[in-house]
Formats: C-alpha cells, structure tokens, sequence
C-alpha cells in the first residue's frame, strides 16, 4: 500500500488505492497530527473551561477522560482510517458488515465538523484581529477594565467580526486550494516549536507574578464540592475536543499515515505533547488572572483579557503580544485545517467533486453556518433560544454531544463490528511490532468500558438522572 504520492486526481474513487495522497514521513505524521490536537482548545478553551469549572477538580477529570477514553478512541480511529485508506464514509462501509449502517458515523462527523468550525472560525478570527491590533501597538494595558473593553469593542461590532471570519476562511481555504498537506506539515513542524518555547516564557514570567500561588493551588488543589455531572461532561467533551476525536478527523488522518507508522505511540506522544501544551497555557494565564484581579470564570475573553495584561508588564511587550498571537493562529490554522479536510475529502471521494470544488463548497456553507456564530455577541446576541447565543450552542452541542456520541459509536464498532484480529494487526503492523497484548486490552476497553462510561457521563451531565 503506497504510503505517499500526489493527491489524487481521480474524484470518483470511494475506496483506497494506490494513488491517495498521504503523509511523506513518520515526522511529517506526527506533525500533522499533532497540528490537529493543538489548537485553540489549549490555549483558548482549555484555561477558559478550567477557570469557568473550579479548575483542579476539572482538570483531573480531564485528565482521566484523556487517558482512558481519548486515548483508546484516537488509535481506534487511526486503526480504521489506516485500514481503509479512505474518508470516514467509506471507511466505514469498506470495512463494515454487509448491510448494516456504521457509515452513518461518518455523516454525522461531517456534520460535527462544520459545526465546529462555524465557531471556532470565528474565534480565529478574534485571534487574527488581535495580531493585527497588537502589531499597531494599542492592545497592551494592565487594567483589566482597559483589556475587557478592546476585547468588547472587537466582538461587538458586527462588522469586524464577519470580515476577520471572512478573511480566516480565505486564508484556510487558500491554502487547502493550494492542494498543501505539505505547506502545512512543514509550517507546523517549524513554528510548533516556537509556540512551545513562547509558551515555557510566558509561564515562566508569570510565575513570578504575585498571583502565583493562588494560581497553582488553583490549578491543582481539588475542591471536590465544585464536581458535579455537569463538569465532568464538560471535561470529557474537551478531552474529545483536544484529540480531535469523535467526528472522522482522526480517521481521515489515519487514512494518509504510513505503513510503518507505530499508531499507539504515536497518538500517545500526541496525547502527551497536546496536554503539555494546555497546562503551559494554563501556567501562563492563572497567575495573571489572580495578579491582575480577573475572574478565572471570564468565560471566552479570557485569553483575550488576560495575555495582554502580562505582556503589559514585559519589556518588547507588543511584539511579544503579536508572536503569541501569531503563534496562536498558526496552531488553529493546524486544527482548522484538519476539521475542514473531513467534508473537503468526503465531498471529494464520495460526490466526485475535484479537491478545489469540494474546498469552495465547504466554505460557501461554512461562510453562512459562521455568520450565526460570529454575530453572537452582536447583531444576535439577545437571540438566544434555550439560553445560548448561536455560538455557545454550537460549542455545547458539539463538544457534549456530538462528539461523545460519535466515540460510542466508534467503539462499538472497532469493539463489536470490526473484530479483533484486523484491530490487532493495525496496532502492530501486521505482526512487526508487539502491540497485540496492548490491542487485545484496547479491545476490551472499547468493547465493554469506553461506550458505557461516555453513555453514563453524558446521561448525567445532561441531567437525566436528575431528573431536571
Ligand atoms: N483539537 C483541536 C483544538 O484543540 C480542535 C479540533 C476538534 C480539531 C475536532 C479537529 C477536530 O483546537
């Protein structure tokens, strides 16, 4: 099976050949797939989440949904998209039983992504109108009722709001056009590094904040009272969030790895690098929350609020403030990549489109999708049925719904439908590494633990049990 080679030109396959692009190296995996986990959830909805949720009671909840829910999910996706060398859809259908319907699991992941995306474009939006703000140097206070008020005047204006979202879509779309796993893989395998390194300085500096102690007891003292079901759904969404799982992104990912590629190491290292990066997120914003007498519950602006806040206080501060940020879109344009290639793939090997056509298309609905997101806090933002903005609702409904979902559908299916044996040999490469134990105990999980346990949390969370 090729393992590289040019995207193909062939819009009317449904299944693996020869000719599908894919990733070139075991690096260029990694890196790509890295990309994808690292994004706005680490820096954005991660240290927001936390503070919103009483933090280290949320974070350890976090941490064991990531462990024994995410983990497992993310090599089981891997495994299938490997296996078929084909989008979710016919992924699905390639390797399903005859007749029954596990395709389905891929509709709904397309439908996941441009829900997601309808937000988090817009949030990338916030994110490339402060590099450009902080480049002309009038972002930078340490009065958080100075922060708040840029950040204010930013998203309440409709205006801005569209146009920036306007300007992120051609900018992701432009580079998708330019048919580029490539571009990406090598701009996230340069400036992955420097985000890590501005991230460890920030942290640093922060922590000699005064705030700090308060920020670490914060982050890693549990009150246990602040747990309810509520939280622990949230904190699982996230853990699928952060992963990239639930929705075909990591399938589709699968599809283009390398014969050779370990797949259980590598999304551990994945895991592994993705968390490092939220918890540096999560050293750099506290001590300034606390120093700086913000709310940890700020919600979205947080990260907006704040950062400008420390960079107040460094030498070089707006030039600082324009690398995180810059830093910052590189990530989300990583991940972004990675949510819109599921339609762009799906629409391209299933409904025959060419790769442009099928980009233009995903735009044209994201461009509309988005537009309910991005006037959230204007335009619409008394529009609130249920008691959510359109942007909160596509957040919510996403990372608490759609997504667990889709891993107990993914589980079932690698645990009950698939088998074992074509698991296995994905997990060892057919014998060459010794990864069959490790399967059969995935295996397992994915059969018996992981549907019921997503099942429980979500049913608590969303307050049945309650009866509210
Ligand atoms: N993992 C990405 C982030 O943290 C978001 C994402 C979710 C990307 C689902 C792809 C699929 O920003």
């Amino acid at each position: 099976m090729s393992k590289s080679g040019p995207s193909s030109t062939d819009a009317s396959r449904t299944h693996a050949t020869t000719s599908r692009g894919g990733f070139s190296s075991s690096l260029g995996v990694l890196a790509a797939t890295l990309g994808s986990a690292v994004g706005l959830g680490n820096i954005w909805k991660f240290p927001s989440l936390t503070g919103a949720n009483g933090g280290a009671g949320f974070l350890l909840i976090y941490l064991l949904s990531t462990l024994f829910i995410g983990l497992p999910l993310m090599v089981a996706e891997i495994a299938i998209g490997r296996q078929a060398r084909a989008n979710p859809i016919s992924a699905l259908r390639q390797l399903q039983p005859r007749g029954a319907p596990w395709w389905l699991i891929g509709v709904a992941g397309m439908a996941a992504a441009f829900l997601i995306m309808a937000f988090y474009s817009e949030v990338v939006a916030w994110v490339f109108a402060y590099v450009a703000k902080a480049l002309s140097g009038n972002l930078l206070s340490s009065d958080p009722v100075q922060t708040q008020a840029s950040f204010d005047a930013l998203v309440r204006d409709p205006v801005q709001a569209l146009l920036w979202q306007w300007v992120v879509l051609a900018f992701i779309g432009g580079i998708l056009l330019l048919g580029v796993t490539r571009g990406i893989e090598a701009a996230t395998k340069r400036l992955m590094p420097l985000l890590f390194l501005l991230l460890v300085l920030l942290g640093g500096y922060s922590l000699t904040l005064p705030g700090a102690g308060q920020a670490l007891s914060f982050l890693f003292a549990p009150e246990w009272h602040k747990i309810t079901p509520a939280v622990v759904l949230t904190a699982m969404g996230l853990a699928f969030f952060k992963l990239s799982i639930g929705m075909g992104t990591m399938m589709t990912y699968g599809s283009y790895f390398t014969a050779e590629q370990n797949i259980p190491a590598t999304a551990t290292r994945v895991m592994l690098a993705d968390l490092s990066v939220s918890l540096l997120a999560g050293m750099a914003i506290f001590p300034a929350v606390f120093s700086f007498g913000f709310q940890p519950s700020a919600g979205p602006s947080l990260v907006f609020i704040t950062i400008p806040a420390v960079f107040a206080q460094m030498p070089g501060g707006s030039v600082l403030l324009a690398a995180f940020f810059l830093l910052t879109a590189i990530a989300a344009t990583g991940a972004m990549l990675s949510l819109m290639e599921v339609p762009v793939v799906i629409l391209h090997e299933r409904w025959g489109l060419s790769r442009p056509r099928a980009t233009l298309l995903t735009l044209l609905i994201l461009g509309l999708l988005g537009a309910g997101c991005a006037l959230s806090q204007s335009t619409l933002a008394t529009f609130q049925p249920g008691g959510r903005t359109l942007f909160d609702w596509a957040d919510y409904l996403s990372s608490n719904l759609l997504l667990p979902a889709g891993g107990i559908a993914i589980a079932l299916f690698v645990g009950w439908a698939w088998g074992e044996r074509a698991f296995a040999a994905q997990l060892s490469n057919h014998g060459q590494l010794g990864n069959q134990g490790l399967a059969r105990v995935v295996s397992l999980l994915l059969r018996w633990v992981t549907p019921v346990l997503i099942l429980l949390v979500m049913l608590a969370g969303l307050g049945v049990f309650s009866g509210a």
